[in-house]
């Protein structure tokens, strides 16, 4: 059995978890996970991301506003995530970013909602974790000014994107999507990025890795993923979660 998975990414606020939610998080620690760090995207959710891991131990989460909901972000929603993190159970800010593939709220907001968190995130001294859809040149527009710690999360960029992102300094998280058929794209990408800065997570209920793409996701499925990206790196499944798990934990101030 693996050891040290780390989910760095994951909903499990989602609704497709309300049937079973309690028997699966009281079952994945004996399934080899240590970690999970709950992303926000709302509000909303960023409450029950924290009430979750109010309740089980190796749970964390993260507070803020996705750029899908930036129409929706309220003058006072800044106080509120800078109130969130002062739980130490809120280890970043996120996800926030650039969505450009759905577009749900306009261009324009999501970049100001965007740099509000950013801004702050810098301020509070803490990690954002970015979701960037089909929005790489401004998503690295931002990032280059505000010089945040962190996460790209889900990275679906090139190998030359990556790059960038390592200059500054930041993790490059992966999931699912490196197992897909036809994904060359990500495994060049993650070719490119050194063991020191990689990730692993979920984002489940989503990005369910093969063989079992279509069926709801959870962490306990991060081995697939870990084996596709240990063969890329050349080195065994459970070393590369080792150094995931520490480097998730160097990431989110776990230490
Ligand atoms: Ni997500």
């Amino acid at each position: 059995m693996y050891q040290n998975i780390f989910d760095t990414h994951a909903h499990y606020d989602d609704e497709r978890f309300d049937g079973d939610r309690e028997a699966l998080l009281d079952a994945l620690p004996a399934k080899g996970v240590v970690a999970v760090v709950n992303a926000a995207s709302d509000m909303k959710t960023s409450a029950s991301g924290l009430a979750l891991a109010r309740a089980y131990d190796y749970f964390y989460c993260a507070a803020g506003v996705h750029p899908h909901e930036a129409g929706s972000f309220a003058p006072g929603d800044l106080d509120a995530i800078a109130g969130y993190a002062r739980d130490p159970k809120v280890v970043a800010v996120g996800e926030i970013g650039l969505d450009y593939h759905y577009d749900f709220s306009p261009r324009d907001v999501q970049q100001q909602v965007f740099e509000a968190q950013l801004g702050l995130a810098n301020d509070l001294g803490m990690p954002v974790i970015i979701h960037d859809r089909e929005a790489h040149a401004d998503t690295l527009a931002l990032l280059r000014k505000y010089r945040p710690k962190g996460i790209l999360h889900c990275f679906s960029g090139s190998a030359e994107m990556a790059g960038e992102i390592l200059k500054l300094g930041m993790y490059l998280a992966f999931g699912g999507a490196v197992t897909f058929k036809n994904a060359k794209k990500p495994a060049e990408a993650a070719a490119a990025v050194p063991l020191d800065r990689l990730l692993v997570e979920t984002d489940c209920p989503y990005m369910t890795p093969e063989p079992f793409r279509g069926r709801r996701c959870d962490s306990s499925l991060i081995p697939h993923t870990a084996e596709r990206l240990a063969a890329i790196k050349g080195i065994s499944a459970q070393e590369l979660l080792d150094i995931t798990c520490q480097n998730a934990r160097s990431v989110y101030q776990l230490d």
